[in-house]
């Protein structure tokens, strides 16, 4: 069966925002969060603690979060690499992070300068000072799927790695595929591995990037493994130029055209969430890659 309700995990801000070549103004950004709200999404990833040399189209996150409208039941987590990350998120307010580990050595070298043991002693006082101080924390696990150095990712290395973030004390693991090359039955696989090890549906999340066009197939297969929470960004902008994925996470409103049509809800308003998509379009000085945020607009 499906759910009767998935909730959007929206990284339009962080994720999509990171890998886009134009630095976009911090009000702009505030005004991109604060539309996002306005059109039904619940939970919003707006920036990252990062250090601001590795991406710095996010080194505003403190002015971010001091300008920006937090909107009643909106929830706004922030990535978290580590203790001076978790400071930054503290003194800004914030309520919710995410830490972000990697299922490769490969990519755990060249996103966090760390080895996947050395990454995970690094989150560990992150985590447990986060709830310490009453935070939600959401753990990603990247190259879930496949790597571009190390090819296919076996089933078992991203179990152990997944198994040891919960371990850590995160509440829900969000599922990377970083490059997109993901299939249904891979995806069936991996989430049935996690069930057996003790990682099931209800603490899972769903991150596909679109890449090789699977990102809906793959959340289809998703939902019917019982998870109710897909990440997406709006207008499916992060297409990293200088990487591999030549497109970025799945389109929000590609999801939401799916959702809303199986009958499930999202609370999302699609006309509101398109506008927005467009608006930022022109930000970014290229046209959304989302199919649906295309053929709404050629209406
Ligand atoms: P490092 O160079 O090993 O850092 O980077 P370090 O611990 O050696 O510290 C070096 C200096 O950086 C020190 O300053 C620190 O204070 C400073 P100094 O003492 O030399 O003056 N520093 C910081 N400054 C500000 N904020 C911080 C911070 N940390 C250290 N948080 C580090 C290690 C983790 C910091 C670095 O590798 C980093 O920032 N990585 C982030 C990379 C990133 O954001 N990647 C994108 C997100 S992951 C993703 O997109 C995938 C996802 O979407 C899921 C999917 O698609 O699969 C989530
Ligand atoms: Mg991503």
């Amino acid at each position: 069966g499906l759910p009767e309700r998935v909730t959007i995990h929206e990284v339009g801000p962080r994720d999509g925002l990171q890998n886009e070549k134009a630095i976009v103004p911090v009000a702009d950004k505030a005004e991109f969060i604060a539309r996002l709200a306005d059109a039904g999404l619940r939970t919003i990833e707006a920036t990252s603690f990062v250090h601001p040399k590795w991406v710095p189209q996010l080194a505003d996150a403190e002015e971010l979060l001091a300008t920006m409208t937090r909107a009643e039941g909106v929830r706004y987590p922030v990535l978290v690499p580590n203790e001076r990350g978790l400071d930054r998120a503290l003194a800004s307010g914030i309520t919710e992070i995410a830490v972000f580990a990697s299922a490769t050595e490969s990519f755990a070298r060249r996103n966090l300068n760390r080895t996947i043991d050395e990454s995970l002693e690094m989150f560990a006082p992150v985590v447990g000072r986060a709830r310490e101080n009453g935070l939600w924390v959401r753990a990603y696990v990247s190259m879930a799927f496949g790597d571009p150095w190390e090819g296919e990712v076996p089933v078992e290395q991203v179990v152990s790695v997944a198994v040891r973030l919960m371990d850590l004390g995160c509440s829900q693991l969000s599922l990377g595929d970083t490059i997109g090359v993901g299939t249904p039955g891979h995806v069936t696989a991996l989430i049935g591995a996690l069930t057996e090890a003790g990682v099931g549906a209800d603490r899972l999340a769903v991150h596909f990037h679109d890449t090789y066009g699977q990102a809906l197939a793959n959340t289809l297969a998703a939902l019917r493994c019982g998870v109710t929470v897909v990440d997406s960004s709006a207008g499916g902008i992060g297409g990293c130029p200088y990487a591999e994925s030549a497109t970025g996470n799945l389109a929000t409103e590609d999801l939401v055209w799916m959702l809303h049509g199986l009958g499930i809800e999202t609370g999302v308003d699609l006309p509101k969430l398109a506008a927005t998509s467009r608006w930022m379009a022109a930000r970014l000085g290229r046209p959304s890659p989302s199919r649906v945020v295309q053929a709404l607009s050629s209406k």
